[in-house]
């Protein structure tokens, strides 16, 4: 438990300050009439109650995270329970497929907006409702800079998808559509049958896609209840959950138990074991990455190579595994996985929770319910199953998933580190999604089975925000000749319901000078898993040429910037590998003590 020394007192509630300063009566009545206004009364305001924020991040512009607007309530009831008072605040909307240019451009608008509520107004704790991909990192990371008493509750994932029998998930069965389509097999009424039966209730993605794995990794860092991330968003137990959830965080504020107390690193080493455990996405170690930035530990994508890579498969949900969320959920969640770690010794157990306890404490003893949904540590679905941090001649950092590896491609060039084997192609560059679209069935590129292709130009400063575009499917012909996937390389991002191993977020972009700026189509990679390698197969010589007259044009062209916001963002946002965080939002850390 946390010391009972470190209570606060009523009148140590930050709140306070606001509604019941007699130092300054002026202003305390300034700041509490308003709030009056709508039937709040002076006892609930003045009366030394916690005053409880409930960032509301579901909308109709947001769907993924719209049954917020419903679970808010029972939040509300259990935040009243406790003993404090609910005030519920609009998030700005994220939707991860419907806002152009991408979802991801955002995440930082959030999160600024959010500190600057959190910071700003009379909040003692905040309740951060979470759910589709990129609002948790936003809240987290928000909670983080201000570092009142926080606690996050997702949405939940949708009911399982079906069609014809089989189980259809979210982005994942997209993938797979896009592919029959391509193909020929189905048209185009069919391709949006199969991909609508995957949306089929409330929710989030039901896929272990980006909002499963930021969901579930908020709690393996210890900012939701144990529990609470798997629990789909109709079932009863995620309202239940809301209710708890709001008791514990008025709890919190009185033990004054902050988001620092919580994300330490031997939390974010917890994180990235459950990371490879679940099969977890790609877009994890940026979001991580900047959430780590915002609370001051250390975190980089050595990092996550070094603590996750040798961890196996456990969780059997697409896109790496079989199933959804509601055989997840039963099989018992993350706690079930947390649980298996914990037995393998692989998971510091004494780190604190927002119970209040440790995550082993919270965890221990916990078990899967299905051994073919959550594996044993013993038997799982894969060995070595984290992200591989690639480094070469064409970037510092690139990551490669490879619980989504092919069993004959592991064995060949990731199994034996002896073997001299290492795949070896020519290149077809794209400069952007839109330049992919175009000429990806152009007979003239000549793609074959060899070929290695590469996106360009889709990076947090050439595509705002970096496009989740970097998983590209081979050409229709090919795809007929049943050639389903090519390797692809990206300083772009992939959305985490994709099956492909690409390798991807490479930092630096392109835009701002990353090797992949220099590539022509024609030149070959050799990319070699086992040494961690990726290289362009030409002299130095002819690369510092290219680089010279790169330079001469003045740089990798791109786009220019459609909104205030995507220029403000490009001048100072970081590289995908550096968490794409705002670099003069890094400094500003733990401001709600200061
Ligand atoms: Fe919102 Fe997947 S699109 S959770
Ligand atoms: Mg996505």
């Amino acid at each position: 438990m946390t010391e009972k020394s470190r209570r606060r007192t009523s009148d140590q509630l930050r709140s306070r300050l606001w509604f019941d300063n007699p130092d300054n009566p002026g202003m305390t009545a300034l700041y509490l009439e308003r709030y009056l206004n709508y039937g709040l009364t002076r006892q609930e305001l003045q009366g030394k109650r916690p005053i409880i924020g409930i960032a509301q991040t579901g909308s109709d512009l947001s769907p993924c995270n719209r049954h917020h607007l419903e679970l808010a309530k029972r939040v509300r009831d259990g935040i009243i329970e406790a003993g404090g008072v609910a005030l519920e605040f609009p998030c700005h909307p994220i939707q991860e497929t419907g806002k152009r240019p991408t979802a991801c451009l955002d995440r930082n608008l959030a999160y600024l907006s959010l500190v600057e509520v959190l910071f700003g107004y009379p909040l003692d704790g905040v309740v951060l409702l979470t759910g589709c991909d990129k609002t948790t990192p936003a809240c987290l990371m928000a909670a983080a800079t201000v570092n009142i008493p926080a606690i996050a509750l997702n949405v939940g994932p949708m009911l399982n998808g079906w069609f014809h029998g089989e189980r259809t998930g979210s982005g994942t069965v997209v993938w797979k559509a896009r592919e029959r389509h391509a193909a020929g097999d189905i048209d185009y009424q069919q391709f949006m049958d199969i991909v609508g039966s995957s949306a089929p209730s409330v929710g989030h993605c039901n896929t272990m896609g980006t909002a499963s794995t930021m969901n579930a990794l908020a709690e393996a860092l210890g900012m939701a209840l144990p529990g609470s991330a798997a629990i789909p968003a109709p079932y009863r137990e995620r309202g239940q959950m809301a209710y708890e959830t709001g008791k514990r965080i008025v709890e919190m504020v009185w033990e004054d138990l902050k988001p620092s107390d919580i994300l330490t690193r031997e939390a974010f080493e917890n994180a990235i074991v459950a990371n490879a455990a679940i099969g977890g996405s790609t877009n994890a170690p940026i979001h991580l990455n900047a959430l780590a930035k915002h609370i001051g530990v250390p975190l980089d994508c050595d990092d996550w190579e070094r603590v996750g890579f040798e961890i196996p498969l456990l969780v059997n949900v697409q896109p790496a595994g079989a199933y959804l969320g509601e055989e997840y959920f039963r099989a018992g969640g993350l706690p079930a996985v947390m649980a298996e770690l914990i037995g393998a010794g692989r998971i510091h157990e004494n780190a604190l929770t927002c119970t209040g306890r440790t995550i082993g404490e919270n965890c221990r003893g916990k078990f899967s319910w299905d051994r073919d949904v959550i594996r044993s540590y013993d038997n799982p679905l894969k060995e070595n199953a984290g992200f591989l941090n690639l480094k070469g001649n064409l970037f510092d950092s690139a990551i490669m998933k490879t619980s989504v590896i092919g069993d004959e491609f592991r064995e060949r060039y990731l199994s034996n580190p002896e073997d001299p084997n290492a795949f070896e192609g020519p290149v077809v560059v794209f400069d952007g999604p839109e330049d992919y679209h175009h000429r990806i069935d152009d007979p003239s590129l000549g793609i074959d089975e060899h070929t290695i292709l590469i996106m360009r130009g889709a990076g947090p400063v050439g595509y705002p925000g970096a496009a989740e575009v970097v998983n590209m499917q081979p050409p229709g012909a090919l795809i007929k000749k049943g050639v389903l996937s090519l390797p692809c390389i990206g300083d772009g991002r992939q959305s985490g319901t994709s099956g492909t191993p690409s390798i991807l977020n490479a930092s630096p972009e392109a835009a701002v000078g990353g090797g992949l700026a220099l590539l022509r189509t024609g030149d070959r990679i050799r990319i070699d898993l086992n040494k961690r390698r990726a290289d362009i197969l030409i002299p130095d010589e002819e690369l510092q040429r290219r680089r010279a007259e790169l330079r001469e044009q003045g740089g990798y062209p791109y786009p220019e910037s459609q909104t205030p916001w995507q220029e403000i963002q490009r001048a100072m946002v970081d590289q995908l590998s550096e968490g794409m965080t705002l670099r003069p939002a890094v400094k500003f850390q733990r401001v709600a003590q200061k």
